[in-house]
């Protein structure tokens, strides 16, 4: 059985190797549903100081590991998923999944109801498997110039649910009929 993805937030040493998972995403994947020149477009003037940007702008990067080597990123902000991506060469093995439900668990964790995408196109079928709904295009500049059509997508992030009655602590007047009827030992 194949490994497990291992979760961690990113460290500066990552950031080549993000840099080129990012890059193939992009040009590998996104070209799909974009042209050429539209990928090249969004992967203009991209720089591998990924660690640097998450203290500036408060975000955290969580990166991906499969066998020792990073082959995905989530970035995240509040309750917004500003990027997700995974390496091609690793795709559908559930590193995006993982990276996703990592980042609801958080949003939850400090009280958020929803979760928020742009998602690029080449990304809709993946947020849509992982609960999120689409709620309008829009268009979105890119470095290079070119401007991509993409949706914005929303997910509700159901509470956290709370565990049920443990055997131990049901009503002691219901164990002697659970046990007549062969339902608790
Ligand atoms: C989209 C992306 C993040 C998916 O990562 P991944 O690790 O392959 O995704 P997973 O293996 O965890 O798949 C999770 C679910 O999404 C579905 N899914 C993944 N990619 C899909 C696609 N291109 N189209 C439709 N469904 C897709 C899987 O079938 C799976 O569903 P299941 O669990 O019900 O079987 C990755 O392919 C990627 O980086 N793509 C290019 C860039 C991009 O568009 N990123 C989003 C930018 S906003």
């Amino acid at each position: 059985m194949p490994a497990p993805p291992i979760f961690r937030p990113i460290t500066p040493a990552d950031g080549a190797a993000i840099l080129r998972l990012h890059r193939r995403a992009i040009l590998l994947d996104g070209v799909r549903t974009y042209s050429p020149a539209m990928v090249h477009s969004w992967a203009d003037g991209m720089n591998a100081d990924y660690a640097g940007r998450s203290i500036a702008c408060g975000s955290l990067i969580e990166a991906a590991e499969l066998h020792g080597a990073v082959v995905g990123f989530s970035d995240v902000l509040g309750d917004e998923i500003r990027g997700l991506f995974v390496d091609p060469g690793f795709s559908r093995r559930g590193v995006g999944r993982g990276l996703a439900e990592r980042a609801f668990a958080r949003m939850r964790h400090h009280g958020h109801e929803r979760a928020k995408v742009t998602a690029a196109l080449s990304g809709v079928g993946f947020y849509e498997a992982v609960g999120f709904r689409a709620v309008r295009g829009v268009r979105h500049p890119t470095r290079g110039g070119m401007v991509l059509p993409v949706l914005e997508m929303v997910r509700e992030l159901e509470p956290k649910v709370a565990p049920g009655p443990t055997f131990m602590s049901w009503p002691r007047p219901l164990l002697p009929g659970l046990q007549r009827a062969g339902g608790a030992p």
